[in-house]
């Protein structure tokens, strides 16, 4: 077939880093005049609509995307109904999330029914499969734009060539080296934000599609890191989560801020930043200089995401995680004698290849003998073209499963132990929204804790302190001092 010769994914084109923001700003203002003139037409202004699925990462590339399509001339709206534009920024990470897309793909397309004008567009880590954006080529031909994770900010070059060619256009790049910075973003919350410290993966842990999607890992110069810091304290900004595969393999050149810890203790001295959070931390580079840094640093909130996967050594070897329980329970230690009161949170995969009865009780002992204050925990799911799809003794769906809710049994309870510790104390508290209960406010303690008080809107983005009266389980009810 001719349409298909050329090849899906092409190597990304060779224009110099420096010059891609001004590039994509050109064709911000020319998209901008076409969308002013369609807007002038049809009386009202236009609309556009960025859906995220997945993770922290997506999160903040949604911002990335908001921003441009503000530049561009779309208003922003969360209806998908009323939108002129609907980009959804897919995920991959399992199963369940692709099915997920598909469903909301065909609604968008019976919403273009209604409205031929509509443009659908789709980037994300889904959009890095070449079996997936076949399928979505060839079944969902109301789709005009697809672009994938190594191309984000070339945006407005794409959607100017949607206005002028009025064709579906799709540019995939098989990956980049570039780190494009200066672009617009649109941050969801006033008082927090997320900031991109690496992109991509190079662990290759053997369930994972993360390094097929998104690429080796890039660690951003600090300077930029710190410059877009200062700015986000200088706009109000009060909470910083620096964001990465794995934070810890952060390498921003030879100087101090080079190091993870080193960036940490940068971050620490912005004034205004008053909370720093990060993801993910993984536990086979978490050194005792970054134990330390956080331990000296109150800024640095008394919580680390730890994902441990599987509580036997046996299935982390096979997972590629490269360490053992031990490991990973000495490191708990360490950082429990290092920082008390910290909270500790993971990410659990049951059912992965192979794994036995014996294994799944590791697992549920590590999960008892450590004391997580949440658990993520996921069903094994197989990710084509990843080393475990093709692992034998893929386990039944009816064991999985049942293991899935013995296992969730257990964190709950553990959960709640833990995560009931500070009932009784004062703590200061970030205020994050108003409740759903009128007069109540919703915030979160360094240890990311939820907490619920009597209070108005005027509170939000400040940090005051609580008294946590009442544990209910994952989060507490508590009375401003
Ligand atoms: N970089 C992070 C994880 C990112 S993905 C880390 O290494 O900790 C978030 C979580 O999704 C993982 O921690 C893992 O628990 C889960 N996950 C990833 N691939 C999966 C798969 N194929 N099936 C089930 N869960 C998976
Ligand atoms: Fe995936 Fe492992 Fe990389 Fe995390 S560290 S993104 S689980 S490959
Ligand atoms: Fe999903 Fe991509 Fe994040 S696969 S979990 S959105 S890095």
């Amino acid at each position: 077939m001719s349409r298909n010769r050329k090849p899906l994914f092409t190597d990304q084109p060779a224009r110099p880093a420096l010059e891609e923001a001004e590039l994509q700003k050109t064709h911000m203002r020319r998209v901008r005049q076409k969308t002013e003139q369609i807007a002038n037409e049809k009386g009202r202004p236009l609309k556009g609509c960025v859906v995220t699925f997945g993770c922290q990462m997506n999160a903040r590339d949604s911002e990335k995307l908001r921003g441009v399509l503000e530049e561009c001339g779309f208003e922003q709206t969360d209806d998908e109904k009323e939108a002129d534009l609907i980009l959804f920024n897919t995920c991959t990470i399992r199963e369940h999330a692709d099915q997920h897309l598909y469903g909301r793909l065909g609604e968008a397309a019976g919403l273009k029914k209604k409205n031929p004008d509509l443009i659908i567009g789709l980037c994300g880590c889904m959009m890095q499969e070449e079996q997936i954006v076949r399928k979505i080529r060839s079944s969902y031909p109301a789709v005009s734009l697809i672009f994938g994770t190594h191309n984000l900010f070339t945006l407005p070059m794409l959607l100017d060539r949607v206005l002028e060619e009025k064709r579906r256009v799709i540019e995939l790049w098989n990956g980049t080296d570039m780190i494009v910075e200066d672009l617009p973003s649109k941050r969801k919350y006033p008082f927090k934000a997320g900031v991109n410290i690496t992109f991509g993966c190079n662990n290759f842990c053997s369930y994972c599609i993360v390094p097929y999607v998104r690429g080796r890992e890039r660690s951003r110069d600090p300077e930029e890191i710190l410059k877009e810091v200062r700015s986000l304290a200088a706009d109000g900004v009060k909470e910083i989560m620096l964001l990465g595969q794995n934070v810890n393999s952060y390498r921003g050149g030879e100087g101090p801020e080079g190091s993870f810890p080193g960036l940490l203790e940068a971050v620490c001295r912005v004034d205004g930043i008053e909370r720093i959070r990060f993801m993910t931390s993984h536990p086979k580079d978490l050194s005792d200089e970054l134990i330390e840094v956080i331990a000296r640093n109150e800024k640095i909130c008394r919580h680390i995401h730890l994902p441990v996967q599987s509580g036997s050594s046996r299935i982390l070897e096979k997972m590629n995680r490269r360490y053992t329980r031990e490991h990973y329970l000495d490191l708990v230690a360490k950082i429990r004698r290092a920082i008390p009161d910290v909270s500790l949170t993971t990410d659990l995969i049951v059912a992965f290849p192979g794994e036995t009865e014996e294994d799944f009780q590791d697992t549920l002992t590590l999960v008892d003998e450590v004391g997580f204050d949440s658990v993520f925990t996921f069903i094994y799911s197989v990710r084509n073209g990843t080393p475990a799809a093709t692992m034998p003794d893929q386990i039944p769906e009816d064991v999985a499963h049942e293991r899935f809710d013995r296992l969730l049994t257990l964190v709950q309870k553990r959960g709640q132990e833990m995560s009931s510790r500070f009932e009784g104390q004062t703590l200061p508290v970030l205020v994050e929204e108003k409740n759903r209960t009128p007069g109540m406010v919703t915030g979160r303690t360094s240890h990311n804790l939820t907490v619920h008080f009597e209070g108005d809107e005027s509170l939000i983005g400040k940090i005051v302190p609580v008294y946590l009266a009442e544990s209910r389980g994952f989060y507490y009810f508590g009375k401003m001092r």
